[in-house]
């Protein structure tokens, strides 16, 4: 787990990454992946499950929407994946924050970097063009 964790805080500075991750993505092979990997919990339409906001009785949150409903939007490209790379307890941990519980796990035991891009950049297509530049906004440049 220690080594994990240092793999994660390796890979936080964003270190070199092409200008935009989620342009001239294959949005066809992220909306594949998204349904046979995502689309459980979040979604066949990224719709996300009924009151997302509230915590069940296990203090798990229900899978939030992707779409512009929901709050993805809102994080920046590098949040993003490493929140579906490594799951919401890994992500949290680099915060700082153990205490916490997540009902997501990571993927990159299932999903390569380009099939995570990919699927990221499916969800950033079906945002009108107001939101997206809001979200892009939101990255460092690099
Ligand atoms: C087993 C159910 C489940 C599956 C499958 C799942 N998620 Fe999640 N996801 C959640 C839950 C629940 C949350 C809310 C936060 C938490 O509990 O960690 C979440 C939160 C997120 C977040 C952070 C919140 C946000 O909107 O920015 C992202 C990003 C995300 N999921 C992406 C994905 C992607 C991409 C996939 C497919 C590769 C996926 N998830 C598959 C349950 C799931």
């Amino acid at each position: 787990m220690k080594k994990f964790l240092i793999l994660i805080s390796l890979l936080f500075p964003a270190a070199g990454f092409a200008v935009h991750e989620l342009e001239n993505r294959d949005l066809v092979n992220g909306q594949r992946h998204y349904e046979q990997q995502c689309a459980s919990c979040h979604g066949v339409n990224l719709e996300g499950q009924p009151d997302w906001q509230l915590p069940g009785p296990d203090g798990v949150l229900p899978a939030p929407p992707h779409d512009v409903t929901g709050h993805t939007w809102h994080h920046d490209n590098q949040m993003l994946f490493d929140y579906t790379k490594y799951g919401g307890l890994a992500y949290f941990a680099t915060l700082g924050l153990t205490d916490i519980k997540s009902g997501m796990e990571g993927f990159g035991h299932a999903l390569t970097d380009d099939e995570i891009w990919d699927i990221l950049a499916y969800i950033r297509s079906t945002w009108p063009s107001r939101v997206k530049q809001i979200q892009d906004s939101r990255n460092p440049p690099h």
